[in-house]
């Protein structure tokens, strides 16, 4: 596959790679998980690209590898036309541009930490300013995410907030270094669901002020719409759909983001009876690395799928990786 250059991008991934092996905890059996495998995408300057996909399927494994706090086993990470290496300058700079929000607001921040300490944090590990001037930061990016009183707020502990506004702490703390990328993964899965869509909203809000480019990692489609302009089907460690948000969602190519669109889709009841039912929960029974990797859950499959098809483009900015048309 080849991907074509975007006009302003600000970080590419090339062929990234990463395997686990796993040992069986009762027999010497040990398999091989291919949790990221040949992955390449890029961001623009102020998009937001959607990694979408069900649990397992290596989201928050691309993300660790984009930040380096995991080995890629091969494949490129490029940021603003510099690949970044494992000397301290490349990791500095991808350190100091790009930021993560977890899951699990109680992953990035210590509990035992004041809200002032956990904000400023980044700014500390970078040196930047001096205790006043971090301070004066951190009141400023409590009211961007609108954590009122700021001057209260930086003096409570995690536990004194609601998990709404721990997560603005946590998106607080990102933008504190003001980064050009922010890698997001299921910010807003752990939140109830009442207080999804205000987070959603004001990271909506920050992306578009400051213009900030965005990896939004969630298995929601309806969220991914609302944030997203692009995005990449993942499914297996592999991407096998990709393009802008609304030729995916609305003209599908590959069987498998049919099958998420359909399980989000009030049931029509003409397809009801549909012979082409997406097996989307059967336990599969073949070699899923040999060949296409979704064709013991694939309704379509041809012989042919037993050779893993390429992802390619059928117009420009629209790749998939199937051998048959299902339109
Ligand atoms: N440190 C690890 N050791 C072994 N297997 C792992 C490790 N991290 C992730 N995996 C496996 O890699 C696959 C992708 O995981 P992950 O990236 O967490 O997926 P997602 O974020 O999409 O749920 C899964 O099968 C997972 O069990
Ligand atoms: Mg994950």
């Amino acid at each position: 596959m080849v991907l074509e250059y975007l006009l302003d991008e600000i970080l590419r991934i090339e062929h990234l790679k990463k395997y686990f092996i796993k040992k069986s905890l009762f027999s010497s059996k040990i398999e091989t998980i291919r949790a990221v495998d040949d992955v390449s995408f890029s961001l623009n300057k102020g998009e937001v690209f959607v990694l979408a996909g069900e649990s397992g399927s290596g989201k928050s494994t691309i993300a660790k590898l984009i930040l380096k706090s995991l080995e890629a086993d091969s494949g490129k990470i490029i940021f603003e036309n510099h690949e970044i290496r494992n000397d301290k300058k490349s990791l500095e700079k991808i350190r100091m541009n790009c930021q993560m929000i977890h899951q699990d607001p109680y992953d990035s921040i210590n509990p035992r930490m004041k809200i002032l300490d956990i904000v400023s944090e980044p700014l500390e590990i970078h040196k930047i300013g001096n205790s006043d001037l971090r301070k004066k930061r951190v009141i400023e990016v409590l009211h961007e995410v609108k954590l009122e009183p700021a001057e209260e707020i930086i003096k409570k502990y995690p536990h004194m907030l609601s998990g709404g506004q721990r997560q603005r702490v946590v998106l607080a703390r990102a933008l504190s270094i003001k980064p050009k990328i922010i890698v997001a993964d299921e910010p807003v899965s752990m939140l109830d669901v009442s207080i999804r869509a205000e987070i959603l909203e004001l990271m909506h809000e920050l992306q578009k002020k400051y213009e900030i480019s965005f990896i939004y990692i969630t298995h929601d489609l309806a969220t991914a719409r609302y944030f997203g302009q692009r995005i990449g089907i993942l499914y297996l460690g592999k991407i096998v759909e990709m393009g802008q948000i609304d030729d995916v969602l609305f003209k599908p190519k590959h069987p498998y983001t049919q099958a998420l669109i359909d399980a989000i889709s009030e049931p029509d009841p003409e397809n009801l009876n549909k012979e082409k039912k997406i097996r989307i929960n059967d336990p599969i029974e073949i070699d899923v690395y040999e060949g296409c990797r979704f064709r013991a859950r694939c309704p379509y499959v041809i012989d042919k799928c037993k050779v893993e098809p390429d992802l390619e483009t059928i117009n420009k900015d629209h790749y998939f990786a199937c051998y048959v048309d299902i339109n």
